[in-house]
């Protein structure tokens, strides 16, 4: 039984003139604000990275401030480690203190951290829309073998074809847009996925535009080229 190749699906930041679509960027910012950073770091993105989705100093400010982030002193009234509001220069904070407790909290199976998840999997973005929308009931026919144990979720998409995670987005306004845009669990799946491109890459467009200026030189330079080598020979029969 091999598992199934990542659905069709599309991005704004597709193909060489690809760009983000920055309010689809801050619904996906939402959904995992929302739902998977329960479970799942983002250790490469600071808070003050989300101005590139189009919020503001101080929407950035105060994104920040609701969350925690571990100071490095341990508080002299409880003995407790203890903790300070995150600021703009912060990165997301881990959801676990340590990968024992992630894994205990998660049938032993640790949540990878998403930064570069659409970078790291084969099949990138369209693989973990897939994967969040591909939870089924295994099909009849599948082997014992391959049945889901105590704990696991079947998923035709994933490699191992179960997965510890339970489906996180199961129901249509799970969040709620601010944008108007209606939640659909596809449209959830989709943002959080387009999201998690960003974070991976966030400096994509700026790729795409050098691109175009290196074949545009390229260009230029091949008919020069080409001109010099007309002139030089012009007297050779
Ligand atoms: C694994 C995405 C929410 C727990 C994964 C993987 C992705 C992912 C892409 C990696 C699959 C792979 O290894 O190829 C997301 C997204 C979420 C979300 C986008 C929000 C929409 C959650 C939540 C939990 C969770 C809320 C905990 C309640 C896990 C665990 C794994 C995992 C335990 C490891 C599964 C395994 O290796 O069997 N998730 N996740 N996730 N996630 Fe999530």
């Amino acid at each position: 039984q091999f598992h199934k190749h990542a659905k069709e699906v599309s991005f704004k930041s597709d193909g060489p003139l690809g760009k983000f679509d920055r309010q689809q960027l801050q619904r996906g910012f939402q959904v995992y604000k929302e739902v998977c950073a329960a479970c799942h770091s983002l250790r490469l993105v600071a808070f003050r990275n989300l101005e590139d989705l189009g919020y503001n100093e101080d929407e950035v400010k105060a994104i920040a401030a609701n969350w925690a982030i571990e100071a490095p002193s341990i508080d002299p009234a409880t003995g407790e480690a203890s903790t300070r509001p995150a600021l703009p220069a912060d990165k997301f904070p881990k959801p676990f203190a340590n990968e024992v407790a992630a894994a205990a909290a998660n049938n032993n199976a640790i949540p990878p951290d998403l930064s570069l998840i659409t970078k790291a999997r084969e099949g990138g973005a369209p693989y973990v829309y897939s994967l969040l929308t591909g939870y089924q009931d295994p099909p009849a026919d599948l082997p014992e073998a391959n049945r889901p144990g105590p704990g696991l979720h079947y998923n035709p998409y994933f490699a191992n074809l179960n997965l510890a995670m339970a489906p996180p987005i199961t129901a249509a306004d799970q969040v709620s847009y601010s944008d108007g845009t209606k939640a659909s669990v596809d449209q959830m799946a989709k943002d959080v996925s387009a999201f998690l491109i960003w974070s991976a890459e966030p400096k994509l467009e700026a790729r795409h535009q050098a691109g175009w200026a290196v074949i545009a030189f390229l260009l230029i330079a091949t008919i020069l080229a080409f001109m010099s080598f007309k002139t030089i020979w012009a007297d050779v029969k």
